[in-house]
C-alpha cells in the first residue's frame, strides 16, 4: 500500500512509521471509566459558580456584566473569512509575498522558485508577535511547514521534480520577520525595510543551555556542537518581557530521512519519531544534514524553543536547549512575583506531556536577561484525579539521566521516567493576565485510553482527559497554589470540553458551554487579551458531516474564564486552521493568522476565482469605528 505523507496528520504519520501496541490493561480502562464519571458530572455544571471552587479565581468586579463586544456568528462553510457586524478583515500580507523589490510577484502558475521563495514570505504562517521599534512596527511569524500539494501544486503529482523544487520548499520553511505600516487602515508590508529577515533552514544560530557542545549534539559540520543551522516547523511562540521572540520547533521529525528503509531506529529515535520515511520534504537530498545514513546527531539539534530579536537585524538566534527537546507548541513566558521566569510549554503529540521551566535567575527590567533561558530547572505536569497536581522535576536524579545535558535533548524519556500524566495532546497555553491561572487546549486524542503514547506510558481515561477516543478536545486551566507560579503543586479543572450537541447526548456533547450555536471541535490556539478575555482557535475536523455536523469550517471563538460562556468570533476558508494570533499596540487591530486554506485541493482564498492558488496569510482584523479589539 502507498501512502501518501500529505493525506497524513503529523501524528498519524508519527503512528504510521511507528505503531503503537493496543492497550490490553482492561481492569485498569474499567476503573478510569468510573471516575470519569465523577469528574464529568462537576464538568458538565460549569457555568453554576459553585462548580469549581470559585474562590480560585479572581473574580472581576464586572464579571455580571456581558464582556463581548460582539454578537456571536454562525459556523460557516464559504470559502471566506467572516467576522461579527461592526468588524471587518483585510490581508496583510500572503505566501509568496515578495519582502523586497528584488524579488518578484509571486507566481500562481508556478508558485515561485528557490530563489523568489528566498526573498519573499514563507508558507503556513502560525504564531506570531508585533513589536514596536522606534515608531516602526516588526512583526516576526513562524513559517512551520509546507503541504505537498499546495506548494508543488505546479507539478502533475504534487511532488517535488527537481532540486530547486525541494529547495523552494526549504525556503517557505522557518521564520519571516518584516515590517509593517498602517494606511488609511490597512496594514501592509514595508517592501526592502532594514528588518525584513527570512530565517531559513540554512541560518546560523546558537545552541545555549545545558546541551550546548554534549556529545549526541556534534555532527561533521559542526563538531563543536555549539552552532546549529535552521529552524523549522515552528508552530506556536512566546514571547519575553525583555522584547525577544520565542519560535517552537514542533514536528521536526518527518525532515529526516534515508533511502535505506531498513536503516536502523534506535529508542531514542522511536520516541520522537524519527524514521528512514520521511514525510516527503526530501531535504535528505539536497543536505547530508537530514539524511539519516550520512549524519546521526542533527536530529538531536531540533526541537527546541529558538529565541530571536526581531527588532535587531544583525542578531543571530538562540536554541534554548534549557527548555527541553520535544514537539513544542508554544511557550508562555510569565514573570512571577519574586521576578523568576516560568516558561509553560506543551508536547503536541497523543500522550505527550505538559511542561515548566522555572528560571534559576530573576527578570530586572532593562538587566541581564541572557541567562533566564539557560539556566533553570524543567518539570512535568502530573495530574491527579482528584483536581490537584504537581510539577516533577526533570533532574538527573528524579530521571535517572547522567546529567542535564541529557534530560534536555531526551526530555520525552525524563518525563516519562517521573510518571508525568500523558495528555491529550497539548497544544498553546496562556496564562490570565487577570489571575494566577494558565490555560491549555487539549486539541483531540483518538489513542485515549486506546493506545499508549510513542515511549509505552499508558493512557488511562480521566483526569483532564476524561473520554476516551476524544475526538473534540477540551481545555484545562490550573492555578499554582499560593498564586505563586514557582510552586510545586497546583489544582486544576477544565474551562471547557468541546462537543456535538446537535449529534450526541453522551460526553460527547460538551460540557454545559456548550451548545449548538458555538460548538467547535480540535481547540489548539489559544490566547489571553489585555482584558482577561480567552481566544480560542480551532485546526480541527472541517468536514461539517456526521460528528462535526454543524461546526462548518475552522474558526475562532472568544471565552469569558469567569462566567465560562463562550462566542464564536471568526469564520475562516475552506480547508484552513485558523492560528497565530497577536495586537497592535494600540490594540486597534487584531492579527490573525490563517493557516493551509485549500489543502486538499478545495478553495482558492484568499485570492479567488477558479485557477488561483491558495495561500496562507496574515489578516488584520479591525472595528468599523475604530475601537479596540482586545
Ligand atoms: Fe502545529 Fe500542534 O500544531
Ligand atoms: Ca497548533
Ligand atoms: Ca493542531
Ligand atoms: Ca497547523
Amino acid at each position: 500500500m502507498t501512502t501518501n505523507p500529505d493525506d497524513l496528520s503529523f501524528d498519524e504519520f508519527d503512528e504510521y512509521i511507528n505503531p503503537r501496541p493496543a492497550e490490553t490493561d482492561f481492569d485498569r480502562i474499567v476503573d478510569s471509566a468510573l471516575s470519569r464519571r465523577d469528574l464529568l458530572k462537576s464538568v458538565m455544571a460549569f457555568g453554576s459558580v459553585a462548580a469549581f471552587g470559585n474562590v480560585l479565581i479572581n473574580t472581576p468586579a464586572s464579571a455580571a456584566q456581558d464582556r463581548f463586544a460582539f454578537a456571536a456568528i454562525p459556523s460557516s462553510t464559504a470559502d471566506n473569512i467572516t467576522v461579527p457586524p461592526g468588524y471587518k478583515a483585510h490581508v496583510v500580507t500572503r505566501w509568496g509575498d515578495p519582502l523586497w523589490s528584488n524579488a518578484p510577484e509571486f507566481d500562481h502558475a508556478t508558485r515561485g522558485n528557490a530563489a523568489s521563495q528566498a526573498l519573499s514570505f514563507g508558507d503556513n504562517n502560525d504564531g506570531m508577535e508585533v513589536y514596536p521599534h522606534g515608531d516602526k512596527f516588526i512583526l516576526i511569524v513562524n513559517n512551520e511547514y509546507t503541504n505537498r500539494g499546495v506548494i508543488w501544486g505546479n507539478r502533475p503529482e504534487g511532488k517535488a521534480e527537481n532540486n530547486d523544487d525541494i529547495l523552494k520548499g526549504m525556503n517557505a520553511h522557518g521564520l519571516t520577520s518584516v515590517e509593517i505600516a498602517e494606511d488609511n487602515g490597512a496594514w501592509s508590508v514595508v517592501k526592502d525595510s532594514p528588518f525584513n529577515r527570512r530565517f531559513t533552514p540554512d541560518v546560523e544560530m546558537d545552541i545555549t543551555g545545558p546541551a550546548r557542545g554534549h556529545d549526541l549534539m556534534k555532527t561533521n559540520a559542526d563538531p563543536e556542537g555549539t552552532v546549529a543551522r535552521g529552524t523549522f516547523n515552528n508552530c506556536g511562540n512566546g514571547s519575553t518581557p525583555w522584547g525577544t521572540y520565542l519560535a517552537c520547533e514542533e514536528n521536526f521529525n518527518g525532515y529526516f530521512a534515508t533511502a535505506d528503509e531498513e536503516h536502523p531506529v534506535s529508542d531514542s529515535m522511536k520516541r520522537y519519531g524519527i524514521s528512514p520515511k520521511g514525510r516527503g520534504y526530501g531535504w535528505e537530498k539536497i543536505d547530508d544534514r537530514f539524511d539519516l545514513a550520512k549524519e546521526s546527531n542533527e536530529y538531536n539539534r531540533h526541537g527546541y524553543v529558538t529565541e530571536v530579536d526581531a527588532t535587531d537585524p544583525t542578531s543571530r538566534p538562540k536554541k534554548r536547549t534549557a527548555l527541553g527537546r520535544f514537539k513544542h507548541e508554544n511557550a508562555e513566558v510569565v514573570v512571577n512575583n519574586d521576578g523568576h521566569i516560568v516558561v509553560y510549554m506543551g508536547d503536541d503529540e497523543r500522550g505527550e506531556f505538559l511542561y515548566r521551566y522555572v528560571s534559576d535567575g530573576v527578570y530586572a527590567p532593562g538587566g541581564e536577561t541572557d541567562s533566564l533561558l539557560e539556566e533553570g530547572k524543567l518539570y512535568a505536569a502530573k495530574f491527579n484525579d482528584d483536581g490537584t497536581g504537581e510539577w516533577r522535576e526533570l533532574s538527573p536524579e528524579a530521571t535517572g539521566m547522567a546529567n542535564m545535558a541529557e534530560v534536555c535533548i531526551h526530555t520525552r524519556m525524563a518525563a516519562s521516567a517521573v510518571g508525568a500524566t500523558t495528555m491529550d495532546r497539548p497544544e498553546w497555553v496562556s496564562a490570565n493576565p487577570m489571575a494566577a491561572e494558565i490555560y491549555c487546549c487539549l486539541t483531540n486524542n483518538r489513542n485515549r485510553g486506546v493506545k499508549a503514547n510513542a515511549g509505552g506510558d499508558e493512557t488511562p481515561v480521566g483526569g483532564p482527559n476524561p473520554r476516551e477516543a476524544n475526538k473534540y478536545g477540551q481545555i484545562v486551566r490550573w492555578r499554582p497554589d499560593g498564586a505563586d507560579h514557582t510552586s510545586s503543586t497546583f489544582s486544576w479543572d477544565l474551562y471547557v470540553l468541546a462537543g456535538n450537541p446537535a449529534v450526541h447526548s453522551d460526553d460527547r456533547a460538551g460540557s454545559a458551554n456548550i451548545n449548538e450555536g458555538n460548538m467547535f471541535n480540535s481547540p489548539d490556539g489559544l490566547k489571553f487579551d489585555s482584558n482577561g478575555m480567552l481566544w480560542i482557535q480551532t485546526d480541527g475536523n472541517y468536514s461539517n458531516e456526521k460528528d462535526f455536523a454543524g461546526q462548518g469550517n475552522n474558526q475562532m471563538l472568544l471565552g469569558d474564564p469567569v462566567t465560562g460562556e463562550i462566542r464564536r468570533f471568526l469564520t475562516g476558508p475552506k480547508q484552513a486552521e485558523i492560528t497565530g494570533l497577536t495586537w497592535s499596540p494600540d490594540r486597534r487591530t487584531m492579527f490573525v493568522g490563517v493557516q493551509h486554506p485549500g489543502e486538499r485541493g478545495e478553495g482558492h482564498w484568499p485570492d479567488g476565482g477558479e485557477s488561483s492558488t491558495p495561500r496562507s496569510a496574515i489578516i488584520a482584523v479591525t472595528r468599523d469605528d475604530g475601537g479596540l479589539v482586545g
